[in-house]
């Protein structure tokens, strides 16, 4: 038995279901149900008796303490968050709220549980800590890539609250003896991500008819994993990653914004065509406050240790992800609703578009 937080989320939920695919290994799910979580992404799993949702906070340390006590996981897979960098610039108070103090009470109660557990179970628990790779800040071109040694210079406050959660983590094995484990991910995509994030909101959008917003000139840099790629790689963490130690995890796939926009069109075009190509939408507007500007993964140690590499291409992710979308308009649907429309109003409604700019 595993206890994962953040489950109906999109990269838990995609975590739970490949689980439920690959382990006989019983999970329970705790969720706040936010915003971002979704209980349509685990309808497959619904009559599963391995799969018991838990709807609650992580920051509800009686809660956490007492599914600790009845369930008696081996090991916590940590991916509860608020995990958007605009909303985080809009609404900062929700970051620390839930990704410093949560992880605090959760390393908290999971300290003591630790402590219950009979001599003989203790050293074979597991605190997985699910991180990002914007805690090292922003690169420039030609700069090397993230190393686990790279020193933390976090730019958001969603980076610097995820740094400081990655710190409490290193403390907690460091004066404590708690057996943690933190992977740093870079830019996830695929089935089931909320339309905020740049993948899916351009495919929605696109679909829709409507502006492909571009932050500023499309030139910022990220590395793009395919989520099912993510997933195997925390699985191999928790399998075989020692305690203490921190893994990045990428894709090894850089591309410009507007690189990944003109694929996602490119896809698009030839899967769902419209009477003009979906490049015709793109647009520019003001850019992100503080935007960084490139972030690149040395994957080199998690591959080294653990034998981990992705599986997909960019090329193979992205068109599995745009088939999952036009083959899920009722999901795409379902979260469009008066709260999705708030945000697009908040986030893009008076955003200066910039008419200089062409694709
Ligand atoms: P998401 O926003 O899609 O999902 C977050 C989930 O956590 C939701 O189901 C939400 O309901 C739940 N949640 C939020 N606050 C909670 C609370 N207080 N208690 C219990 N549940 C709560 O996020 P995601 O993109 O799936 O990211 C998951 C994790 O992976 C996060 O920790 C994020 O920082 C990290 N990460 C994400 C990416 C990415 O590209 N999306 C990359 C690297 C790391
Ligand atoms: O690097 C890992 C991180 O990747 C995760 O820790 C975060 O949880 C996840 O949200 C993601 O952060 P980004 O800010 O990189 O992702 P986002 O999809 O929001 O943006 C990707 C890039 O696209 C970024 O340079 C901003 C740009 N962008 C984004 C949106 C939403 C646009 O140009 N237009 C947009 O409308």
């Amino acid at each position: 038995m595993i206890l994962v937080t953040g489950g109906a989320g999109f990269i838990g939920a995609n975590f739970v279901l490949d689980w439920m695919a690959s382990s006989d290994e019983s999970i329970v799910n705790l969720d706040k149900l936010t915003y971002a979580g979704n209980l349509g992404n685990l309808a497959s799993v619904r009559d599963d008796a391995r799969h018991t949702f838990v709807k609650g906070d992580i920051c509800d340390g009686t809660l956490v303490a007492s599914l600790l006590d009845r369930y008696r996981p081996r090991a916590i897979v940590h991916f509860a968050a608020e995990s958007h960098v605009d909303r985080s610039i809009h609404a900062p108070g929700d970051f620390i709220t839930t990704n410093v103090n949560g992880t605090f009470s959760l390393l908290e109660a999971a300290r003591a549980y630790v402590s219950r557990l009979p001599a003989g179970e203790q050293p074979a628990f597991r605190f997985l800590h699910v991180s990002t790779d914007e805690v090292y800040g922003s690169l420039n071109a030609g700069d090397p890539p993230f190393m686990e040694s790279t020193p933390y210079a976090p730019n958001s406050p969603y980076s610097a609250s995820k740094a400081a959660s990655d710190h409490l983590v290193r403390a907690y094995h460091h004066t404590y003896g708690l057996a943690t484990l933190t992977g740093n991910c870079s830019n996830n995509y695929g089935p089931c991500q909320f339309p905020e994030k740049l993948i899916p909101l351009v495919i929605a959008n696109a679909l829709a008819g409507k502006t492909l917003p571009i932050y500023g000139d499309g030139s910022n840099v990220r590395d793009w994993l395919y989520v099912g790629d993510h997933c195997a790689a925390l699985r191999r963490v928790l399998e075989a990653g020692r305690p203490g130690e921190t893994y990045n995890i990428g894709g090894c796939n850089e591309k410009t914004n507007l690189e990944v926009v003109h694929a996602l069109c490119d896809v698009l075009d030839s899967l769902a065509p419209a009477a003009a190509s979906y490049r015709q939408l793109i647009g520019f507007v003001q850019d992100r406050p503080g935007h960084d500007r490139r972030y690149a993964i040395d994957a080199g140690k998690i591959e080294r240790e653990l034998g981990w590499r992705p599986a997909e291409s960019f090329e193979t992710g992205i068109r599995k992800t745009v088939r999952w979308y036009l083959d899920h308009p009722d999901w795409v649907k379902d979260i469009q609703s008066g709260a999705y429309l708030q945000w697009v109003e908040r986030n893009y409604g008076d955003r200066p578009s910039l008419p200089g700019r062409r694709a």
